[in-house]
């Protein structure tokens, strides 16, 4: 039985090689190894979607995702979408529509909304709600988040 496990991770664009014990899940390197707080810890068991960060483009909770299976593959955290300063679209949307309150969901709520426009440009709002069922929001109701993901999609889609 080993003690750590060696990895090659690419975080945010930049390879990572760490060293992990075994059940080490990536919300705790992430937070506590890196300092990417955006990545915030809700439930702590895949409930609340507060944790979700993008591995290879598609949304996991990374409270239960063990940092071992990431060997290999690139995950984005809400740290690495604004490029040279300047923020990603759905960030600006959901700033446009005060989106927001506490901001506890945001990171996580725009890294699932980044998946979904990536596979579906043009999502109506029951792919948008369905898309966001796993993210939950205790402050603001979803209507304006909706209304955020409605614009985002034309600004991406121009
Ligand atoms: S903290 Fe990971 S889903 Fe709630
Ligand atoms: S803005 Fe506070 S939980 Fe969503």
């Amino acid at each position: 039985m080993t003690d750590t496990v060696e990895i090659a991770v690419t975080i945010n664009g930049r390879v990572h090689r760490l060293t992990v014990p075994p059940r080490r899940v990536l919300a705790d390197v992430l937070r506590e190894d890196l300092q990417l707080l955006g990545c915030k810890i809700g439930c702590d068991q895949a409930v609340c979607g507060a944790c979700t960060v993008l591995v290879d483009g598609m949304p996991v909770t990374a409270c239960t995702t063990f940092a071992f299976e990431l060997d290999g593959r690139a995950v984005t955290t809400i740290e690495g979408l604004a490029a040279g300063g300047i923020l990603d679209p759905i960030q600006r949307a959901f700033l446009e529509h005060s989106a927001f309150q506490c901001g506890f969901c945001t990171p996580g709520m725009i890294l699932s909304v980044k998946a979904l426009l990536a596979r579906h440009p043009e999502p109506d709002e029951r792919l948008i709600r369905q898309w966001l069922n796993a993210n939950i929001c205790r402050c603001t109701g979803y209507q304006m988040i909706v209304e955020a993901v409605r614009t985002a999609a034309r600004m991406v889609s121009g």
